[in-house]
C-alpha cells in the first residue's frame, strides 16, 4: 500500500456493489454516503428494515433502515429493488422520520419496485412467535419479520407491491396467506390472524405506498442507457447469507454482492467493481459461532470505543478480532474486488492486537470455515499477534500520517485476504476517509 496515494480510482468505474464481508454492521452506511455523491443512483436489492445505518452529516445524525443513503445527497435517485422486502408501515414512518430532519422523501427522489414483496404484521408476530418457541435455537433474529416473509415469496403466497393498485383482489390474496399462516399459528399455540383489521390497513395504507412503485428493471436500464452511474447498496454482511454464511444462524436473503443483480433486475456484467466492507475487528449480533470472539476486558474496550449497540434493535454486539481466515473466504464467494476497512480507529490505544489466520478443529489444522454448523461451533482460531501503535489514526485523513504500526497492520489484512485496500474510514465523519489509488485495477 503506497503512502499518501490520492488519485481518485472510483471515478473510473461505471456501477459498484458495496457489500458488508462480515456478520453486518461494517460501517457500509458511511462509505455508500461518502460514495453517493459519486454516482446518480442508489440501489439498495435484498434485506428488509433488519438493516440500519447510523449517518453523521454536519453535525446531524440521521438513522436509516429501509430507505438507501443516498437519500442524504440532493440529486440522487434512490432506489428499492424486488429482492427486499419492504414493510409499508415501517417505510413510512422512516420517510416521516427523516423529514423531521429536513430530508424529503419523495417519489422523484426514491422509487420502489413494483413487483417487492410485502412484509406485513403477520410476518413479524410469526418471527416472534417462533423465536419465543425456539428456546436455546433461538437465532437472535431482529425480530422485524424478514424470515417469514422471505418464506412468503418463496412459497409464491406473498403479496406484492404492484398487487396493492387492484384493491378487490386484495382480499383474496390475504385469505391465500391467513390459510397457511393460521395453520402455522395453531401449530404454535397462537391465535388466528384478524384478516379485517389486516385488511382494512392495507387498504388503507396502499395509495401512501403505490406512489412510490416503478417497474425498476427498466428505470435501471434507461438510466444506465443515459450514462448513469449506479451504486448497489447490500444489507447485513456475507456471513449472514443464507447459503455462504453461518447457517442457520443467518438472515433469511442472500447477501453476497451477486444478488445486486437479480435483487434489483440488471445485467450482472454491469457492475465494474465488488467493494467489500469490513471493520478493523469482528463484530455480530445474535446468536451463532464467532471464532474470534473476545469475552475480556478488550472486548470491552472494543465495544465501548466502536459504540457497538444495534442501530435497529439496541442489542449489544458481540466483539472479537478480525479473522483474516473468514474474510478471505468471503472475499472468494463475495468475489471482492478491493476492499473498504471502517473503524481502523478504534484499534487506537490498544497494546496488541490480533488476527485470526487459521483455525484448529479437532486437533489438525485448517485454512477454512467448515459448513457443518457442528464443526463451525468446534473451530478454534489460531492467531497472530502484532504489537499496537502508539498515536492516533482517529481522524487521520491522509495515509502518510498514519502511525507505522497501523500501516502494517493494513498490509497485514491486505496479505492475508489477498485483496487491496482501497478505502479507508478513520472515523464516523464523512470527511475523515481516505481513498487509496495503489488498489492495481483502476
Ligand atoms: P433477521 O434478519 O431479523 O432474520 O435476523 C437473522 C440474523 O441476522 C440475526 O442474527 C440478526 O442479528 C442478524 N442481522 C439481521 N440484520 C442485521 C444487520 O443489519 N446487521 C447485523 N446483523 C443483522
Amino acid at each position: 500500500m503506497s503512502v499518501g496515494a490520492t488519485k481518485s480510482w472510483c471515478g473510473l468505474i461505471m456501477n459498484i456493489a458495496v457489500s458488508g464481508i462480515q456478520w453486518g454492521d461494517e460501517g457500509k452506511g458511511k462509505i455508500v454516503d461518502w460514495l453517493a455523491e459519486k454516482h446518480d443512483v442508489i440501489v439498495r436489492f435484498q434485506g428488509g428494515n433488519n438493516a440500519g445505518h447510523t449517518l453523521v452529516v454536519a453535525g446531524t445524525t440521521f438513522k436509516l433502515s429501509l430507505i438507501p443513503s443516498g437519500i442524504l445527497h440532493e440529486g440522487t435517485l434512490n432506489v428499492i429493488g424486488g429482492g427486499t422486502v419492504l414493510d409499508p408501515w415501517a417505510f413510512l414512518d422512516e420517510v416521516r422520520s427523516i423529514a423531521r430532519s429536513g430530508v424529503k422523501v419523495t417519489p422523484d427522489r426514491l422509487v420502489i419496485a413494483d413487483n417487492t414483496p410485502l412484509l406485513l404484521p403477520i410476518h413479524r408476530e410469526l418471527d416472534q412467535l417462533r423465536e419465543d418457541a425456539a428456546d436455546k435455537g433461538k437465532i437472535g433474529t431482529t425480530l422485524r419479520g424478514i424470515g417469514p416473509a422471505y418464506e412468503d415469496k418463496i412459497g409464491r403466497r406473498a403479496i406484492r407491491l404492484a398487487d396493492l393498485a387492484d384493491r378487490d383482489r386484495i382480499r383474496a390474496r390475504l385469505e391465500k396467506l391467513d390459510l397457511h399462516h393460521n395453520a402455522l399459528r395453531r401449530g404454535l399455540g397462537a391465535e388466528s390472524t384478524d384478516l379485517d383489521s389486516l385488511h382494512r390497513d392495507l387498504l388503507a395504507i396502499a395509495p401512501e405506498i403505490t406512489v412510490f412503485g416503478r417497474p425498476v428493471w427498466k428505470l435501471l436500464d434507461d438510466m444506465s442507457a443515459q450514462g448513469s452511474r449506479i451504486l448497489f447498496e447490500g444489507a447485513q454482511g456475507a456471513l449472514l447469507d443464507i447459503d455462504h454464511g453461518t447457517y442457520p444462524f443467518v438472515t433469511s436473503s442472500s447477501t453476497l454482492p451477486g444478488t445486486a443483480a437479480s435483487g434489483a433486475g440488471i445485467a450482472p456484467q454491469r457492475i465494474g467493481h465488488i467493494l467489500g466492507i469490513c471493520k478493523a475487528y469482528c463484530t455480530r449480533v445474535g446468536a451463532g459461532p464467532f471464532p474470534t470472539e473476545l469475552f475480556d476486558s478488550t472486548a470491552q474496550y472494543l465495544a465501548d470505543k466502536g459504540h457497538e449497540k444495534g442501530t435497529v434493535t439496541g442489542r449489544n454486539r458481540r466483539c472479537g478480532w478480525f479473522d483474516a481466515t473468514l474474510a478471505r473466504q468471503v472475499c472468494i464467494t463475495a468475489g471482492i474486488d478491493s476492499l473498504a476497512i471502517t473503524k481502523i480507529d478504534v484499534l487506537d490505544g490498544l497494546d496488541e492486537i490480533r488476527i485470526g489466520i487459521g483455525y484448529e478443529l479437532d486437533g489438525k489444522r485448517i485454512e477454512h470455515f467448515p459448513s457443518s454448523s457442528d464443526q463451525q461451533a468446534r473451530v478454534k482460531p489460531i492467531y497472530e499477534s502484532i504489537p499496537g501503535w502508539s498515536g492516533k489514526t482517529e481522524s487521520v485523513r491522509q495515509m502518510r500520517d498514519l502511525p507505522n504500526g497501523a500501516r502494517q497492520y493494513l498490509d497485514r489484512i491486505e496479505q492475508l485476504t489477498g485483496k487491496p485496500i482501497s478505502i479507508l474510514s478513520t472515523s464516523p465523519r464523512r470527511e475523515d476517509t481516505i481513498e487509496l489509488s495503489d488498489a492495481g485495477w483502476c
